[in-house]
């Protein structure tokens, strides 16, 4: 199995839609089996949550349920997933900071590395922005989703 954990600030919004469009990725080419995917986020105070109703309604658009509660990200996930991905270079940056040793350094990457078409380099936090802000946040990450499940598929052909 292969575990693929996103991680934002709140895990209300970005890391949950790109949770959300991931699984559906991985679905499509039937590779549900194969996979564990969750989304986690650096801070606490939304435990519990379901993702921003604005978010919600914005993935429902496109045929997405986002149903995850909102959970902070706990040591143990960076033994439990092989991919830790993060939205922004201030998530990268708090990860890391709890992986004081670095042993787990490799596993986190940013979201936008596997979008290489856009020069976009975080995904950007829609949490005080307008509806627009959300629309963005959905197409980033279902693009670059679709890069990180080519990107795991090649890795896992390598026998790595
Ligand atoms: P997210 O968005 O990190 O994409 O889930 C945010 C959610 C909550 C807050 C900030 C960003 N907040 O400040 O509570």
């Amino acid at each position: 199995m292969i575990g693929v954990l996103f991680v934002c600030l709140g895990n209300i919004c970005r890391s949950p839609a790109a949770e959300g469009a991931f699984k559906r990725l991985v679905e499509r080419d039937g590779l549900q089996d194969k996979f564990f995917i969750d989304s986690a986020g650096t801070i606490d105070r939304h435990q519990g949550e379901l993702p921003d109703s604005r978010m919600r309604t914005r993935a429902k658009e496109r045929g997405l349920n986002l149903s995850s509660r909102s959970r902070p990200l706990v040591d143990e996930d960076f033994d439990k997933f092989d991919y830790i991905i993060v939205m922004d270079k201030a998530n990268h940056r708090d990860v890391c900071k709890r992986d004081a040793k670095g042993h787990y350094k490799e596993k986190v990457r940013l979201m936008m590395e596997f979008a290489p078409d856009s020069s976009l380099q975080e995904v950007p936090d829609p949490y005080f922005g307008g509806i627009e802000g959300f629309n963005q946040v959905l197409d980033m990450v279902e693009s670059a989703g679709e890069g990180l499940l080519k990107s795991i598929k090649q890795q896992k052909a390598l026998g790595i």
